[in-house]
């Protein structure tokens, strides 16, 4: 079966900046795939060189087997793509927006599932209206709908939850999951890493145009040895030998970053040794978050790699 997205030595210049360089990333068909990184690490551009919206500078991106370039309407086909930006015609309604979109693909007689989605979407009250009254989270609703109406097998989302309130949220992934369910493919981006680790199996970090991290979300968080550890103490004094463990005061508690579960150990014998009483402790098991500013950027691990050297 065709991979859902090819992507093969993937370059992008823009001028002197390298805003791809050289990405290799397959996603299989039916994966729920999360594309991580900070601002401008070149998740939307990777996106819209797949999209057939930008060509890139030098490789390949397919899908469904179909090269976005060579092959683009079957490409095109194939895909359904929520951008980023709002970008949107202020003049139609909701419901026409969507019956054009469906034009595009030369589908005709769409309106079953024109309506499903509106409902799924909770746009119905909203059908009629006209693109220019809608509130910013509407518009996105719509941005979303839009990238379903031909029933993609793959979809991409760049960042569909930006601006969008808690109810839309929910009901947005009961959809996309359901969507995953049935077997289409999807790829998110977001900030939100909490919604990556809940939703999506495996995760690329981009990082300056460089994929920095390929893996499942549970392989990725046991490659982060660390954890926290969350003391309150009696006197609320810690120990000096353990003050660079220290990552965060929280009110009566004391948050210390461990190298590994072997630490807890040596915490213990510390607190041991100055009669200091655990009146609570918490052990807390890094996420996902924890894991980006690992991988892609600073902060951390140092204290902990500290308290060991
Ligand atoms: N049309 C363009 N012309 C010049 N530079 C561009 C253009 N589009 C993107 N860039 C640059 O390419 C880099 C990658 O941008 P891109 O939008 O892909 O980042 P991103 O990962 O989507 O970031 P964000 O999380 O902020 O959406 C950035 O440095 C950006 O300034
Ligand atoms: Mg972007």
């Amino acid at each position: 079966m065709a991979l859902a997205i090819e992507v093969k030595r993937l370059r992008k210049s823009f001028g002197a900046l390298h805003a791809l360089g050289g990405v290799d990333l397959e996603i299989e068909a039916g994966e729920f795939f999360a594309l991580l990184g900070p601002n401008g690490a070149g998740k939307t551009t990777l996106i819209n060189i797949i999209a057939g919206l930008t060509l890139a500078t030098s490789g390949s991106a397919s899908v469904m087997g179909h090269d976005v370039v060579l092959d683009y309407r079957q490409a095109r086909r194939m895909l359904g793509v929520v951008p980023q930006e709002l970008v949107y015609d202020p003049f139609f309604t909701v419901r026409e927006t969507l019956t054009i979109q469906s034009g595009y693909y030369g589908l005709k007689n769409n309106e079953a599932w024109i309506e499903e989605i509106l409902h799924q979407l909770d746009l119905v009250s909203k059908a009629d209206a006209n693109m220019r009254a809608l509130s910013g989270g509407m518009k996105r609703r719509v941005l979303v709908a839009q990238s379903l109406v031909h029933k993609p097998p793959v979809i991409v989302l760049d960042e569909p939850t930006a601006g969008v309130d808690v109810e839309l949220r929910q009901g947005l992934w009961r959809f996309i999951r359901q969507l995953n369910r049935d077997g289409h493919t999807i790829v998110l981006t977001t900030h939100y890493l909490d919604e990556a680790e809940a939703l999506c199996n495996r995760v690329a970090m981009l990082k300056q145009g460089h994929i920095v991290a390929l893996d499942s979300i549970r392989n990725l968080i046991s490659s982060v040895s660390t954890c926290s550890m969350r003391l309150r103490l009696s006197p609320d004094i810690l120990p000096t030998v353990l003050q660079p463990l220290m990552s965060e005061r929280e009110e009566g508690f004391h948050i210390l970053t461990l190298n590994g579960y072997s630490q807890i150990e040596d915490v213990l014998a510390a607190l041991r040794e100055e009669k200091t009483c655990i009146l609570e402790m918490e052990i807390l098991q890094p996420d996902l978050e924890e894991v980006f500013v690992t991988i892609t950027g600073t902060a951390g691990v140092t204290r902990a790699a500290a308290f060991a050297s």
